[in-house]
């Protein structure tokens, strides 16, 4: 559980309750909505209904309830999520073992959970580098937490908003821990979904500008494109919490990757994207709503 000094339970203050069991609506005004909440434990934030739904400890009881409000609506949620985690697995001992990217740099890396992206990457690489963005305090927290086990210069977090590409760009921890020269790994992993036209294309446009050519882009994007009623019903409900939420369609996801080339087997239902053994075991491919894929800057 996080120590933020803040009572995780029945932190509500003066909230009412809708009729679904979620009180986050009248505790005052939302943030900017790509903006993330932040330290506030009064409010669901992404970083921490993702930690939930992956099983994690590190959530306060109103992102606990967000995530059964979204549960209710689609029961496996926990299950997609978890799909997601395999997917950025696959993606990173892909980049490494068959396109010898050696550095990465992961754009709303999350809460630290089980198989971060710099152990996958340093037991494929021991000479892996990663970066980790994202712009919420209690990641931060815990994210350098986890990082000082790792000294070497190897792995660095940097605090930022990426919806300011610029800053990430700028953050002295990513120029001494990558060398933005040789090929790098973008890695937008569920995180675009968070912010709207044109802020994504920009975002990505940006920070793939910056990189060496032969760098790749890989980005997991939610779709209503396998289940539209059900995908539309969790998207009102993460709404509902103050937080933004863009699905998008094939082409739409596609356009994200304006200027790379998508490497085998393309834009595909995430478990469709090299699916391995250790995979969660959903046996539909669109039963996880979401594309995926990973493309070579040109
Ligand atoms: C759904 S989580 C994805 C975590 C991770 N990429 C994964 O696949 O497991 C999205 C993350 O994006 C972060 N985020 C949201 N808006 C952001 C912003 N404007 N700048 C940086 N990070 C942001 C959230 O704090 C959260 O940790």
């Amino acid at each position: 559980m996080i120590d933020t000094g803040v009572a995780a339970e029945g932190s509500v203050d003066g909230a009412t309750t809708d009729g679904d069991g979620v009180d986050w609506l009248t505790t005052g005004s939302a943030p900017p909505p790509h903006r993330t909440p932040g330290l506030d434990a009064a409010r669901p934030n992404p970083a921490r209904i993702y930690d939930y739904l992956l099983g994690g400890k590190d959530n306060f009881a109103v992102d606990r309830d967000a995530g059964d409000a979204l549960i209710a609506r689609l029961p496996t949620l926990p299950a997609m999520t978890r799909a997601v985690r395999d997917f950025l697995h696959r993606a990173v001992r892909h980049l490494v073992r068959v396109r010898g990217v050696r550095q990465f740099l992961d754009i709303g890396s999350g809460l630290p959970t089980a198989c971060n992206v710099h152990e996958v990457a340093l037991e494929a690489d021991p000479g892996a580098r990663v970066v980790y963005v994202d712009a919420d305090p209690v990641v931060a927290a815990h994210s350098r937490a986890l990082l000082a086990d790792h000294p070497g210069g190897s792995t660095a977090f940097v605090e930022a908003d990426a919806t300011d590409p610029a800053s990430v760009l700028a953050a002295p921890a990513l120029g001494a821990t990558l060398d933005l020269s040789e090929p790098v790994g973008l890695l937008v992993v569920d995180t675009l979904t968070y912010f709207p036209d044109p802020v994504a294309r920009d975002v990505v446009a940006t920070l793939l500008a910056a990189l060496a050519p032969g760098s790749y882009l890989t980005i997991s994007h939610p779709t209503p494109d396998f289940a539209p009623e059900a995908t539309r019903r969790t998207v009102a409900a993460v709404e509902r919490s103050g937080l933004s939420c863009t699905t998008r369609t094939q082409d739409e996801v596609r356009a994200l990757f304006a200027g790379t080339e998508l490497v085998e087997p393309g834009l595909v239902p995430l478990l469709s994207w090299h699916p391995d053994a250790r995979d969660a075991v959903v046996p539909d491919p669109c039963g996880v709503y979401a594309w995926a894929g990973v493309a070579r800057r040109r």
